[in-house]
């Protein structure tokens, strides 16, 4: 699937949040989305996922305008995990169960069992209550759920700024290694430059609204925009 943007702005109370942003995910690779806060990368993705629509502009899945495609194909192709992991009441397989039931299907326990152990957990945590999760194993169990559908879209909003170092390392190799087991195409906003650096195909940088710099890692390693520049060195301080 690929996912392309072309000319997209976006505004809300007649404030301009994304401007005139064009670019094309790489199918199957890791892009980065970086840039200050209120850069706009949050709005991005939720356009990329039809939560919410472009202002102006056109965003395309496989050439076909999101406008076009039913929501329920949408949300099945391009899934997304958030920071917070958010969990309903209930257990680990209540919740991987959750995207089945939206679709009025059902998920076989062998299938809950297969999901777990794809993002490195055992199935005895399937009938844990998911409150009772570690920050780690609930992000684990937000993404095996993203992946029930299996989407070849995955969108990530700093899923791991609320974990522990360890937690963050074992948490950027399972992505690492759903984008090269599945060729997940994965676009992953996050606030850590290092992270960026060495996880990512390719980097975005957003600034105000504008997609400012796309690239290999070393358009910010070493930076010749100096918005990038500017924004790198702040970072990294
Ligand atoms: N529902 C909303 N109503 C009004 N303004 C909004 C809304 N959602 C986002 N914005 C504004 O749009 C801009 C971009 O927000 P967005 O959340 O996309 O930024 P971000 O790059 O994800 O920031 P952060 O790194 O802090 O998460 C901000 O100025 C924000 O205040
Ligand atoms: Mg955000």
């Amino acid at each position: 699937m690929t996912l392309q943007l072309q000319d997209v702005s976006f505004s809300m109370h007649n404030k301009n949040i994304l401007q005139h942003i064009s670019g094309r995910f790489i199918k199957g690779k890791i892009t980065t989305l970086v840039g200050p806060s209120g850069a706009g990368k949050t709005t991005l993705l939720k356009l990329c996922n039809g939560l919410i629509s472009p202002t102006a502009g056109t965003i395309m899945l496989n050439n076909k305008a999101l406008t076009a495609i039913e929501p329920t194909v949408l949300r099945r192709e391009v899934g997304m995990a958030l920071q917070a992991a958010p969990m309903i009441t209930g257990t680990v397989f209540d919740n991987l169960q959750l995207p089945r039931k939206l679709a009025g299907q059902q998920l076989t326990k062998d299938e809950a069992a297969a999901s777990l152990a794809s993002v490195g957990l055992t199935t005895d945590l399937l009938d844990q209550q998911a409150d009772e999760l570690s920050g780690g194993q609930r992000q684990r169990v937000s993404i095996a759920r993203t992946l029930i559908n299996k989407s070849s879209v995955l969108l990530l909003d700093e899923i791991t700024s609320a974990l522990d170092r360890i937690a963050v390392a074992e948490i950027e190799e399972l992505i690492v290694e759903l984008n090269k087991a599945y060729g997940v195409t994965i676009i992953w906003i996050t606030h850590n430059l290092q992270q960026a650096i060495s996880l990512s195909h390719e980097v975005w940088v957003m600034i105000d609204g504008e997609l400012v710099q796309t690239g290999a890692p070393t358009i910010l390693t070493t930076p010749t925009n100096e918005r990038v520049r500017q924004f790198v060195e702040g970072g990294l301080a």
